[in-house]
């Protein structure tokens, strides 16, 4: 059967029952909606829905959809080269590396390029492994970097998604995240003793020696644990943490990255310049295109065939990154994003004075999380009834969070003042019905 015959009225419900008969229940998805294009911010699909679009495919369209620039620098590649891998040198790989370098903390200056997150991350850790000589890795609890043994291994926001599926990699220990709101009582400017380290200083005097630590991973604004702020020494603490003791700080901005936060990269919101730095995500504005960034000191480790990817790097997507880096910086698009950020959370600041179930609102830029409590327990079932009765009204928004009780506002860097307020404006009704109901 070809798409063509499935069009019309009853389609969306054909392609659901196909769905189901041959694509793995694995999967997890926000909606059911059946999409069959997209432009900017707006989702269309097969039964003639026009729905916005606040979860850019989880974190990735940040351009929006179909952004002419990346279109264009596609289709001019396409025609051109696509793959040669390691067989040749590639200039388009030369120019992603090079527009990337040109974005992320100074000191950062050498690239390999993978094609997801979790492989990202996991080039990270072998990279640390191999740059130290050391075998033990950090990383917190809520953390998300993917579903790869290693990248699973240092995911701990959902025991789900580990059930079943060990034994993991060796070496690997958690400690929590400063996520005040959840885990601490001191007052809002005490200082934090997670952020302060305590956890970690612990963690070496009980379980693992400081000079066995190759890398401590962080996500600079946890995102799938919940859209968690730390508290602003939180990274510096790192930073010196991991100086005392020679310890690689990995910093995974899979989901923080590319304007999203209102800078390029969430770190540089702290003034700290991480040792490594794992990118994918809005890298190719839907383009499987990851990153890793490091020093030339620390990339120097490894040699020639000591790591590899037949895919990474690939042209098509390459000429995609170069475009989306040159569109964030000629549209201003981080500034943009911190300027809508800071509307956004003014409006819904407002929110938790109204509504009781909103227990807390936070973000940076365009990357902005509403938590939902019952009291002083959180409520995964009004974040759901709340994203339902949004999508009944055509705004798709996502959930996340150690207990899926946060909606999180992702929308594209590119939209327009009216989508991002009748988007809002949905949401409001959704949380007033949901109190009232
Ligand atoms: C912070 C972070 N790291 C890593 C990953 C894994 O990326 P991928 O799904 O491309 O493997 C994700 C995905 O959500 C992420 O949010």
């Amino acid at each position: 059967m070809t798409d063509l015959a499935v069009r019309g009225a009853d389609s969306a419900g054909v392609w659901r029952e196909r769905d189901a008969e041959l694509i793995s229940p694995a999967y997890s998805r926000y909606s059911d909606l059946v999409v069959d294009h997209a432009l900017g911010a707006h989702l269309h699909t097969i039964d003639s829905r026009d729905v916005l679009d606040f979860g850019c495919g989880i974190g990735v369209t940040n351009l929006g959809h179909l952004h002419p620039a990346v279109v264009r620098a596609v289709h001019e590649q396409v025609d051109r080269l696509w793959h040669t891998s390691v067989t040749t040198l590639s200039p388009r790989m030369i120019d992603a590396a090079a527009a990337l370098v040109s974005i992320t903390p100074e000191g950062l200056d050498q690239v390999f390029l993978n094609n997801s997150g979790a492989e990202a991350v996991e080039t990270s850790i072998k990279l640390a492994r191999r740059a130290t000589a050391r075998t033990e890795i950090i990383a917190f609890t809520g953390a998300f970097h993917g579903r790869t043994y290693g990248a699973i291994t240092l995911t701990a926001s959902k025991a789900k998604y580990r059930e079943g599926m060990g034994p993991f990699l060796p070496g690997v220990h958690h400690v929590r995240y400063p996520h005040c709101f959840r885990y601490c009582d001191h007052g809002p400017d005490a200082p934090c003793p997670i952020a302060r380290g305590d956890e970690i200083e612990h963690l070496f005097k009980t379980t693992v020696a400081a000079d066995s630590v190759a890398a401590i991973i962080v996500e600079p604004l946890q995102g799938e644990g919940g859209f968690v702020v730390p508290p602003k020494n939180f990274l510096p603490r790192l930073r010196e943490i991991c100086d005392e003791h020679g310890i690689l700080l990995i910093c995974d901005e899979v989901q923080s990255g590319f304007g999203r936060t209102g800078r390029f990269f969430c770190v540089e919101h702290t003034g700290v310049r991480p040792d490594i730095m794992c990118v994918a995500k809005a890298f190719g504005n839907g383009l499987p295109i990851a990153g890793v960034i490091a020093t030339h000191r620390v990339m120097s480790a490894f040699h020639a065939g000591e790591h590899g990817t037949t895919f990474g790097g690939n042209a098509v997507a390459c000429a995609a990154a170069v475009a989306v880096i040159e569109t964030l910086r000629s549209e201003h698009l981080p500034e943009r994003a911190a300027a809508l950020g800071t509307r956004v959370i003014d409006r819904l600041n407002g929110w938790m004075n109204e509504f009781p179930v909103v227990g807390d609102v936070r973000g940076l830029g365009l990357m902005i999380g509403i938590e939902f409590m019952r009291g002083d327990k959180p409520d995964a079932d009004i974040a759901r009834r709340v994203q339902r009765r949004c999508l009944e009204r055509d705004l798709l928004v996502l959930t996340c969070g150690i207990d899926d009780n946060v909606i999180r506002l992702l929308p594209p860097l590119t939209i327009g003042d009216d989508d991002l307020d009748a988007g809002l404006s949905i949401l409001e009704t959704a949380v007033r019905e949901e109190v009232e109901r």
